[in-house]
């Protein structure tokens, strides 16, 4: 059995986690996720300010990790460190503490890739949730579709052409006067609107045509930017925005999920799996996880969604893929480190 302290900083969350166990089978000891408030006062991620915050939680908030786990440094086996994808200087400070923490409790240290954690986080909660699978990453950064045949063995098969599916929900959250992040205002908004209203408005699911074929080049990725400059138009045309408000979210909500699903049902079918994770911060989104089992349910194929703590980004998901890797012999030097873009290990495709 292996103990791991995972650490995640690779955006605007500082998180540390204990997990214990081997092989898939996992006990999460404890998760402490800080989010960084002081971004919503820009509208965005400003990347300097996280790595300030940054520094000044990460000590605290692995420490409570540990505490919360009962388990003392000095027997922890392994630091896992999201080592990139993310912004560069929030990565660097969790991977010079991860550094300093694994020379410090004579522990390996093993750097870990964001994306891949994510594919981990819903298998933390749901054990059936394990490869293989077909996986659709969603967050306000990527947007991945992903046939994963096995731990370590992920097959590309489409992404976005321009916006992330996140960044389009906050996009469009500005555009209709919400606050940022707005994913989550987003859904609300949609779901208090009735069916005249949601009828009222209607965007065409982006990039999705029936003559579309497996090799196309767009049979699997997905585009918003035309579905945001849609909503542009709708808001721009509205006299009562304040009327019409929860219409365009439900429009723009059906129409993105609508995209999402068709082409992870493409996916699932192509590769013939029996399961569905979802993951990243729009995996919150419960009309997301409604509407694919909806499409799904009918043949025999199994919707994980993570709960909201594993869904957006925690040190769970670090440790865990950490764990993973680990067990393969993976131990990096102290030479680690930090990338702003990264391959996904063991991705082909
Ligand atoms: O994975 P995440 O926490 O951070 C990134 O790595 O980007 O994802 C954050 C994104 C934001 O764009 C946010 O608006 C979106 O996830 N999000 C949602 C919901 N909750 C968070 N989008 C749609 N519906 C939600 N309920
Ligand atoms: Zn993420």
């Amino acid at each position: 059995m292996t103990t791991i302290l995972g650490i995640e900083t690779s955006c605007d969350e500082t998180s540390a986690a204990v997990l214990s166990g081997s092989g898939d089978v996992v006990r999460l000891d404890s998760l402490v996720i800080l989010s960084q408030d002081v971004h919503r006062v820009f509208g965005g991620v400003v990347p300097e300010l996280a790595s300030r915050a940054h520094l000044t939680s990460i000590v605290p908030v692995a420490e409570r990790a540990l505490a919360d786990a009962g388990i003392p440094l000095g027997s922890i086996d392994a630091v896992a460190v999201t080592s990139g994808p993310g912004l560069v200087g929030a990565l660097l400070v969790g991977v010079s503490f991860g550094k300093a923490v694994a020379m410090g409790a004579g522990a390996a240290l093993v750097g870990v890739h964001h994306m891949e954690g994510h594919l981990f986080a819903t298998s933390l909660e749901h054990p059936d949730a394990v490869p293989p699978f077909t996986a659709l990453l969603v967050s306000g950064g990527h947007t991945l579709l992903i046939d994963v045949e096995a731990w370590g063995a992920y097959r590309m098969l489409g992404g976005t052409r321009d916006d992330a599916a996140g960044e389009a929900f906050d996009k469009v959250a500005k555009l209709l006067g919400l606050p940022y992040p707005g994913g989550r205002h987003i859904e609300r908004l949609a779901a208090e609107s009735n069916l005249e209203e949601a009828r009222k408005f209607r965007f065409t699911k982006p990039m999705v045509r029936g003559d579309q074929q497996l090799g196309d080049p767009d049979y699997f990725d997905v585009s918003f930017s035309g579905l945001k400059t849609a909503v542009l138009h709708a808001v721009r045309g509205s006299d009562n925005l304040e009327r019409d408000a929860r219409g365009i979210a439900r429009a723009f909500q059906d129409a993105l999920i609508g995209s999402l699903v068709e082409k992870t049902a493409r996916a699932v079918q192509t590769y013939d799996r029996k399961r569905v994770v979802l993951g990243g911060g729009v995996a919150c989104n419960r009309a997301l996880a409604a509407a694919m089992r909806e499409r799904l349910d009918s043949s025999g194929v199994s919707v994980y969604a993570p709960m909201p703590r594993l869904a957006t980004d925690n040190a769970a998901m670090s440790a865990r893929a950490g764990l993973f890797h680990f067990e393969r012999g993976q131990r990096d030097s102290l030479g680690l480190n930090a990338f702003a873009s990264l391959p996904i290990p063991g991705m082909v495709g």
